[in-house]
């Protein structure tokens, strides 16, 4: 079976062949249909996991995927073979990744969560969305903004943040949104209410759209120094929640707000919730790309005009 793997951190990494093993009790086969892309797997192709479980070689790389189960061993946590699933196939221990054509994964990886695909929703979506959408999910939960607040948004071309824009119109919430110039039109269209450029001075441009108040920041940047500054405009008892280590030491240390780095947590939960959201339309993946396996390898760099969002690699 072809993957995009690495024999050991730090290796770039490249196309490998390795033999699929049976499932074992517990386990399910899955034909992969469709990946897709987070920070997360070059992290851990540089070994900065290795401390957070068992990561074993060579390894394939991949955590999102979308596909249809070939085969269940024992329990299967109520799947059958021909189910359509996605999820974020991380097990434990972890060693065949979805950037491959198929993977073998516990039927509940302990790490991770996997679902069926909702009707209607294509391979493609399903794959773009695990990580991503549940991140965003939860880091809306942990910000506790509500339905008539408003939070700005830093990343919000991102993977994570494509779908916290959505996620928090779908609350109620006013939703500004920090970006790069080419990326506001598409922003707008999905749904931010206000476009800020990176370089706005940030009070005055808070000010002139009469939201000097955020009731939250959501970070998915990890630029600290930007961070810092729109935390000046959070209200008392308010919230910053980074999931990119952008809280910086000195907003740790006061105790005017709350500020957080989310880790994503619940996945069964949140990916329920996911699914549901795609199933009901009140959320859709931002696909920028779809590639093809030997394209997996590198960052792609962002589309000119439009959202990061996620790059899919199609298998099939
Ligand atoms: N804690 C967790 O459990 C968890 C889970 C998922 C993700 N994450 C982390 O959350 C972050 C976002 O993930 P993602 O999948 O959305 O990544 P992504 O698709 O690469 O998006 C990152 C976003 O941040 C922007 N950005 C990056 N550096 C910036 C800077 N210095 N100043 C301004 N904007 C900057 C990017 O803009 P461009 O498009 O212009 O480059 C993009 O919009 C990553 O750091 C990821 O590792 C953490």
């Amino acid at each position: 079976m072809q993957g995009i793997g690495i024999e050991h951190y730090g290796e770039q990494p490249r196309l490998i062949d390795i033999p699929l093993p049976d499932p074992a009790t517990g386990e399910i086969e899955v034909e992969l249909f469709a990946a897709s892309r987070n920070p997360l797997d070059e992290a851990v192709a540089a070994g900065h996991l290795a401390g957070h479980g068992e990561f074993r070689f060579p390894l394939i790389l991949g955590f999102d995927g979308a596909g249809v189960i070939r085969r269940t061993a024992g329990a299967s946590a109520g799947f059958s073979a021909g189910d359509r699933v996605f999820g974020q196939f991380w097990a434990a221990a972890m060693q065949f990744g979805t950037f491959a054509e198929a993977t073998v994964v516990q039927a509940r990886p302990a790490f991770g969560a996997l679902r069926r695909i909702p009707n209607g929703v294509s391979f493609e979506d399903a794959a773009a969305a695990p990580t991503a959408g549940m991140t965003a999910v939860g880091a809306l939960d942990s910000s506790r903004a509500a339905s008539g607040d408003t939070v700005l948004i830093l990343g919000a071309s991102g993977g994570v943040g494509a779908f916290a824009v959505q996620e928090a119109k779908a609350r109620g919430i006013r939703v500004l949104a920090g970006v790069s110039p080419e990326a506001a039109d598409a922003l707008r269209a999905l749904g931010a209410d206000d476009v800020l450029p990176r370089d706005a001075d940030l009070p005055e441009a808070l000010a002139a759209l009469g939201a000097a108040e955020l009731a939250a920041v959501l970070d998915f940047t990890g630029a600290t120094d930007a961070v810092d500054v729109a935390a000046e405009s959070v209200r008392g008892g308010g919230t910053v929640v980074s999931t990119a280590y952008g809280v910086s030491d000195a907003l740790r240390a006061q105790n005017r707000i709350v500020a957080v780095e989310y880790v994503l947590d619940e996945k069964p939960a949140r990916l329920e919730r996911l699914a549901d959201a795609l199933s009901a339309g009140a959320v859709r993946p931002v696909v920028s790309r779809e590639i093809g396996l030997e394209d997996a390898l590198h960052r792609p760099a962002p589309p000119r005009d439009g959202l990061r969002g996620k790059t899919v690699i199609r298998l099939r």
